[in-house]
């Protein structure tokens, strides 16, 4: 019986004497702090924001009213109506959104007449906050004040806010009033009766939250904007995506459409209205409200360089093989213009045309454009022949402005392998790049641009994100942490890579064409995702320059699924380093500081993590559990000690 407990025990012992040893493998990382690195660009992790899955209109613009204008091909889309209700367009108010309505008595003391809003998937509405409705409006009785009562409804049919507003004048004339909402109420609607016995014209019925981002009467969502902004993005690109092009040339984002006052800004049909069959919004339109002046205002707010995308005359070519549906080469003098007179909004003197233009909007001073795409996901020789004329034009009258050129829709391949050469033999100054792919695929790159050549144009990767197709493409937590293993490479790259933004940005639960996405919302709420905090964490750590981490004097890119970068940040005086542990074990790793200066000590700094145990982890609207957290580490001399857990993205600080 002794014998057997000895046994036991031995056994015992020799289990843990195996554990502690597999537990102390250390993993030795050498940060040599002699050579600052390349400078990281300011505009290395950015934004990219595209109309898809009512991203603008429906989310980040503030507007609640769909179809406002009642200019939606089908005019009485969104709207439902009683009574005597008539659309027309005699005399328009507006030339670019000719329609509007005419309320009239409906001819019986029993009987009403009125127009009821459905907003995008309802009307969110929040007890105690206020709306700011307006519209523009005309009696068209000669005699006599009307009357309108505009109403919140709830989804029960009960009355949760309510205003009358007279309509003095047969002249067209913007009439606002403030109503509160007594109540919350995620899928509401907005009804307008006619409240006298004649007939009222009303013209562009909008409402917004009083409370937008920045107090602005055309502003964005608070929160949504806010969520933006908490990023503290370098860079924000917009307008998209595949609607710089267009399901065709009409339908592209024609920039010059998004600008001036609101209510003349022609509708567009969203290019992700039918993109997918499986995924069909007849009902989704670009009111232009949140136009290009407002993109360049947001980027302000934000702190980000602007970069807006045009189109370089090529309708998508997924959907337009026919050379046919593209502007001929040699007819692409008024895109280029465009493009000129784009540049000049954005910077020129306010006694320029489309300076003025800026000023009038309420910008004297100039946006300081520094960035500017042409063309999207382009591919083939009608890509470069196209583009060539805009670099050209661009660069004799704006020799300061940096051109983006595209590498086309996939990662690499025929087309990818013909367009780099072809963007160096352009002198574009940076290449935008795309890759949705699957998890493994971003462990696999994470040493993409290791060897990239140095003498080139430089790298935007301008859409990316990792798709976990087993779970129809969730943003779990497997998707963030490959995401964030993944840009320890751009981070290591940073000489070359100059941006990088995940794509999309948003979409309404309700109504989304594409996923994943990086903030999802729904009337009244919104969710960040995992990968948005890993975006955070880059941004917010982006530091000023590179530094060279090893292990093994190689860069750390998957070995023992470990992925790591460092940077140093002057104006902090730190280094912070970068671990992704993608296995299941927590991994314990030692950063030595190698050529410290005599004299120089060093402290622990904030350090963040963001880990779960579960990969298929997710937020959601009622609970985000997948957050970052503070860590620990210790400090050994010139030697960090830190303990990764598994399945963890970690951000360490150094001072000294
Ligand atoms: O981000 C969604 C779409 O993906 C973009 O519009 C397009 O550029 C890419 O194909």
């Amino acid at each position: 019986m002794k014998k057997k407990l000895i046994k036991v025990l031995r056994l015992a012992a020799l289990l843990l004497i195996g554990q502690s040893s597999y537990a102390q493998q250390t993993y030795n990382f050498e940060l040599d702090t002699k050579k600052i690195g390349s400078p990281v660009q300011s505009t290395m992790y950015g934004l990219f924001f595209e109309d898809i899955n009512f991203a603008a209109d429906g989310g980040l613009y503030a507007e609640l009213i769909k179809n406002r204008s009642f200019d939606f091909p089908q005019s009485l889309l969104g709207w439902y109506t009683f009574g005597k209700v008539e659309v027309t367009k005699s005399n328009p108010l507006f030339d670019r959104n000719p329609n509007y309505v005419i309320l009239s008595d409906p001819g019986h003391a029993h009987k009403r007449t009125g127009i009821e809003n459905e907003g995008f998937r309802g009307i969110g509405f929040k007890t105690d906050a206020t709306y700011r409705f307006s519209v523009w409006a005309k009696s068209m009785n000669a005699t006599g004040d009307q009357k309108i009562r505009v109403e919140f409804i709830n989804s029960k049919n009960d009355i949760i806010g309510s205003e009358e507003v007279v309509i003095n004048s047969s002249d067209w004339k913007k009439y606002q009033v403030v109503l509160t909402s007594k109540a919350t109420e995620e899928k509401g609607r907005l009804r307008i009766f006619l409240a006298s016995n004649g007939s009222v014209a009303l013209e562009h019925v909008s409402l917004f939250p009083t409370d937008t981002y920045k107090g602005r009467e055309n502003g964005l969502r608070k929160d949504l904007a806010q969520a933006l902004t908490d990023i503290h993005p370098g860079v924000f690109r917009f307008p998209g995506g595949c609607i710089v092009e267009g399901t065709d040339l009409d339908s592209r984002y024609d920039w010059k459409k998004s600008v001036g006052p609101v209510e003349n800004r022609p509708v567009n049909e969203n290019r992700w209205h039918y993109t997918f069959p499986h995924r069909f919004f007849p009902d989704y339109y670009q009111s232009y409200g949140l136009g290009f002046y407002e993109y360049f205002l947001l980027s302000e707010d934000m702190g980000a360089e602007p970069l807006p995308v045009l189109s370089c005359g090529l309708a998508c070519q997924y959907q337009n093989e026919d050379e046919h549906c593209h502007v001929p080469v040699g007819e692409l003098d008024s895109y280029v213009q465009d493009a000129l007179d784009l540049i000049e909004f954005a910077n020129g003197p306010v006694t320029s045309t489309w300076g003025k233009l800026r000023a009038d909007m309420g910008h004297p001073s100039p946006f300081n454009l520094k960035y500017i795409g042409i063309g999207n996901e382009q591919w083939g020789k009608e890509y470069p022949e196209r583009l060539e004329p805009f670099v050209k034009a661009i660069c004799a009258k704006y020799p300061n402005i940096k051109v983006i050129g595209s590498s086309g829709p996939s990662a690499d391949g025929k087309e990818f392998d013909y367009l780099w050469p072809e963007m160096k033999r352009l002198k574009v100054d940076l290449v935008d790049e795309h890759y949705y792919k699957e998890p493994e695929w971003f462990l696999a790159n994470a040493n993409r641009y290791d060897n990239y050549d140095r003498k080139g144009p430089a790298v935007f990767a301008g859409e990316y994100a990792s798709h976990d197709h087993s779970t129809g493409k969730q943003n779990n937590f497997l998707s963030a942490l490959t995401e964030a293993a993944f840009m320890t490479g751009l981070e290591r790259n940073a000489d070359i890579v100059h941006m990088c933004t995940y794509a999309p940005l948003f979409a309404h639960v309700d109504a989304w064409q594409w996923n994943p996405d990086m903030i999802w919302f729904d009337n009244l709420r919104m969710m960040k995702t995992p990968n948005y905090y890993v975006q955070q964490l880059y941004a917010h750590n982006a530091g000023t320059n590179t530094m060279n981490l090893t292990r093994d004097k190689k860069a750390i890119a998957g070995q023992d699924n470990l992925y790591a970068s460092a940077v140093y940040d002057k104006d902090q005086n730190c280094y912070i380093v970068k671990v992704a542990n993608t296995s299941t074990e927590v991994k314990d790793i030692r950063i030595a500081l190698s050529g410290v200066k005599k004299g120089v000590t060093f402290s622990v700094g904030d350090c963040t993590t963001i880990h779960n145990n579960n990969l298929k982890a997710i937020n959601t609207l009622d609970e985000s559990n997948i957050i970052p957290k503070s860590t620990t580490a210790t400090l050994d001399g010139n030697v960090l000690n830190v303990k990764a857990e598994g399945q963890s993205f970690n951000v360490y600080k150094i001072k000294y």
